[in-house]
């Protein structure tokens, strides 16, 4: 997010910046943010910084408030994503979202990035990441992203289990 803020700043537009996180531990580069935008709005969902609530939220503010805006981009986790791209649909704000939080290897050998956009096979690492939010098929992306769960968590009980992890390659080295 922060590159596209900040290019789009440098090439004259007003950027209107919005952060937020579960709690405030986890804010990153509210700093930064600020620099690259015009004006940033922060928000976390618990309140324990700045003020309670979703970027949703302060995304309709902002769309209401500044009645012009042109562009949403989003990036993040995929239900903010989908809950963004629910909400410019209503605006009809054009919206780009960006899926690398689904890519794995990003050659287009796993699949694991597979994603229909507009009714069409996309592969994010090699056809996007970037996206016409309103195109993508957010309920079969949620789908896929949880098939493996009950094998994630069977995965990470064994590694917390385990305590330092050891390599499995034979080399006896640690992680
Ligand atoms: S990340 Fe593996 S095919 Fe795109």
């Amino acid at each position: 997010m922060h590159p596209i803020a900040r290019a789009l700043k440098e090439a004259g537009n007003r950027v209107t910046g919005i952060i937020g996180a579960r709690t405030k531990e986890l804010l990153f580069w509210e700093d930064k943010m600020r620099a690259a935008c015009s004006e940033l709005r922060v928000t976390t969902d618990d309140g324990s910084y700045v003020r309670k609530g979703f970027v949703t939220d302060l995304l309709k503010e902002a769309i209401e408030e500044k009645g012009d805006i042109a562009l949403c981009v989003a990036i993040g986790p995929l239900p903010m994503m989908r809950a963004v791209c629910d909400l410019t649909k209503k605006y009809n704000l054009k919206t780009i979202v960006s899926l690398n939080s689904i890519m794995v290897d990003g050659t287009g050998m796993c699949g694991c990035c597979r994603v229909t956009v507009g009714g069409r096979t996309k592969f994010a690492c090699v056809d996007g990441p970037e996206f016409d939010g309103h195109q993508v098929d957010f309920a079969e992306m949620s789908r896929r992203s949880v098939i493996y769960k009950p094998q994630e968590q069977i995965a990470l009980q064994r590694y917390n289990s385990q305590g330092a992890h050891k390599c499995g390659c034979g080399c006896g080295g640690d992680r």
